[in-house]
């Protein structure tokens, strides 16, 4: 295993160090380092954080590799700074079963660019009807903690009250898509004054309002972990509140896109810009990033969303919804936090590797701490260019626009998957 000397970095913001990776763990921190053998890496004016860790990334396999593959995908978070990601069930087949789970839990260590955390389905098929074998997702090699519909709601209350109260008995979590199925019958964006002008059926902000209320309650009766994925309004932010006020243990998260981008963007009728959430108001952004400042949301995750070009690119009312994420968070995170490194090491690594329970990960870079790390070039800016993406798909809204921060290398448990912005395999 080679060992690298890591020569003046910051780590989180701090004064230049030198760090020296051997044997997979950070094993020596400290000004003026030297190690005979050891691969130097020239980190001037590079920043370390704990190697990211996303808690909603789609990776289609199986069922769409055309659209990504567990591997495809991994490059692209490890490209993005990441050093683990949970997998979305969303699959076809449905990561429902124990063999569907420890399917993608594999192909995620054969491709050994992230570690890849398998979520189980809540339903069979996710129907909504029927719970799945949670139990035996739990128990499978993949030791599935983290049980979602996502891209569906869990809309049967009482089934939602069983999916909590099962997942109890292991400290599981049920993250859910709050969206009312009856409330955005044929959404196509956001309800508002845009989608009047548009004449596009609108998804209220109280439909996803509506089922986060009703959950953080049936978790607060049952006593159980709640997560709420992709939040997109400010009405959420304060039934979060509120409820963690009350000591709920219900977490939150907030995609990039909806910490970024607002439902003016429908006026392109580019479909790129169609997501679920939908792209919500200023207001609403402004609401998300206080909510990430001040802890109400605990977590940026990125809800990559790769699609196919034919499911994306067509009209509006047929496209997917969607969008890269992996490769452009952490760019994101900078340009609306600034560099604040201690809050987005919180809010990108410590704290999405606490909730899912993923030892090794989530950690500052110290001696005896696993090396997985990521080196980010603060000063640069760099234009996206879809073409340069990992992902197999293409669907990034933001193609051409200039993002500060370039990931200049990640570590996984030591070894470089990232070395000067490539992907080393
Ligand atoms: O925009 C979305 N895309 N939202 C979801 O909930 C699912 C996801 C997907 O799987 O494409
Ligand atoms: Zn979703």
């Amino acid at each position: 295993m080679t060992a690298y000397l890591i020569k003046g970095v910051s780590v989180l913001g701090a004064a230049p160090t030198d760090l020296l990776i051997r044997d997979g763990v950070v094993a020596e921190a400290g000004a003026g380092l030297s190690a005979a053998g050891a691969t130097t890496v020239d980190a001037a004016g590079l920043v370390a954080l704990p190697g990211l860790v996303d808690l909603h990334t789609h990776l289609r396999e199986p069922g769409r590799e055309d659209a990504e593959t567990v591997e495809s995908g991994s490059r692209a978070a490890a490209l993005g700074g990441y050093t683990a990601v949970c997998a979305m069930a969303n699959t076809s087949p449905v990561a429902d079963t124990a063999g569907v789970v420890e399917q993608v839990w594999r192909l995620g260590r054969e491709a050994g660019l992230v570690d890849v955390q398998p979520i189980g389905a809540v339903t069979v098929g996710l129907a909504g009807e029927r719970l799945a074998e949670l139990g035996a997702m739990a128990d499978s090699a993949a030791r599935v903690r983290i049980f979602s519909d996502d891209g569906h709601c869990v809309a049967d209350p009482r089934l939602m009250r069983r999916a909590l109260e099962y997942v109890k008995a292991f400290d599981g979590i049920i993250a859910q898509h709050a969206e009312e199925p009856r409330l955005t019958e044929g959404a196509q964006m956001h309800e508002g004054e845009v989608s009047t002008r548009l004449g596009l059926t609108g998804w209220p902000a109280v439909a996803e309002e509506a089922i986060i209320a009703r959950d953080v309650l049936l978790a607060e009766h049952v006593g159980s972990r709640l997560h709420v994925c992709h939040v997109s309004t400010a009405g959420s932010v304060e039934v979060l509140r509120q409820a963690k006020a009350r000591g709920v243990r219900v977490t939150a998260e907030v995609t990039p896109h909806h910490l970024l981008l607002t439902d003016a963007r429908a006026e392109t009728y580019d479909p790129v810009y169609k997501v679920n959430p939908p792209l919500r108001t200023a207001e609403d952004v402004a609401a998300l990033r206080a909510a990430l400042v001040d802890g109400v949301v605990d977590i940026v995750a990125t809800d990559h969303a790769p699609h196919a070009v034919e499911d994306k690119e067509c009209e509006w009312a047929y496209a997917r919804p969607g969008m890269l994420g992996l490769e452009t968070a952490l760019p994101i995170a900078l340009d609306v936090l600034g560099p604040r490194w201690d809050l987005i090491a919180e809010r990108m690594s410590r704290t999405p590797a606490r909730i899912a329970g993923l030892d090794g990960h989530g950690l500052d870079p110290a001696p005896g701490v696993p090396a997985n790390l990521t080196l980010v070039d603060p000063a640069a800016r760099r234009v996206v260019e879809p073409g340069e993406l990992a992902s197999r798909s293409r669907n990034t809204p933001y193609a051409g626009m200039t993002l500060p921060g370039r990931i200049v290398a990640t570590f996984l448990r030591g070894e470089p998957t990232v070395l000067d912005g490539k992907a080393v395999r």
